[in-house]
């Protein structure tokens, strides 16, 4: 494994107290000291406009683009709003997408996880994620999937965040070494 490896964590919520990006910080204290966590807000982005894409792009699509490139991994964590991803995570994927099937996007290992505060977790907003970075030729983590349904509870508890770090560390432990074992993406 290449050392540190670099993990981009993008939060698909920019709320304050986001449960999604508390999964993100989660994660970055849970692994182990060889790897780095950087967590990446997707609200600074303006929105995607193809006549702004190109050599002259805005700075800070410049700045995602070279993050990810950067970067050995993607970890996604997403809300679900109305069955499927908040607009400011498909706008950053937007952004990052270009040149279509050659970007930096492409052969980049990605893991998904998702937090909500209903019953379902997330789940179908991850099955949008899912088919977006399809579009992206980006590879996904296949399995076990990390869905936190009823997140304000979990989060409110002692017993519910321990329960969750154990879940996370099983998770980003097969996560690391899937993306350890993979060429680099690098184009
Ligand atoms: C939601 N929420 C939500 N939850 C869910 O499980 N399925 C859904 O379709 C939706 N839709 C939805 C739309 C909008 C506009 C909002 C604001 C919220 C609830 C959502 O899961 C909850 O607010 C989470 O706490 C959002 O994630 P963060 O911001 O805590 O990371």
């Amino acid at each position: 494994m290449r050392t540190p490896m670099k993990i981009l964590a993008l939060s698909g919520s920019l709320r304050h107290d986001s449960f999604n990006t508390r999964l993100l910080t989660l994660s970055r204290s849970l692994v182990p000291a060889e790897v780095e966590v950087t967590v990446y807000h997707c609200g600074q982005l303006p929105f995607y406009n193809q006549d702004l894409d190109g050599p002259d792009r805005p700075g800070q699509v410049t700045e995602l683009l070279e993050l990810i490139d950067a970067a050995d991994a993607l970890l996604f964590a997403t809300p679900e709003y109305n069955y499927s991803i908040p607009g400011v995570l498909k706008n950053a994927l937007d952004w990052a997408s270009r040149p279509a099937f050659n970007s930096v996007l492409k052969n980049r290992p990605a893991g998904i996880l998702s937090a909500s505060m209903s019953a379902v977790g997330g789940a179908r907003a991850q099955l949008h994620l899912k088919q977006v970075l399809a579009g992206t030729l980006t590879p996904v983590y296949p399995v076990p999937e990390v869905l936190v349904p009823f997140a304000h509870q979990v989060f409110a508890s002692q017993d519910g965040v321990a329960e969750l770090s154990q879940r996370l560390t099983r998770y980003l432990d097969g996560f690391i070494s899937w993306v350890a074992g993979r060429a680099p993406a690098s184009k």
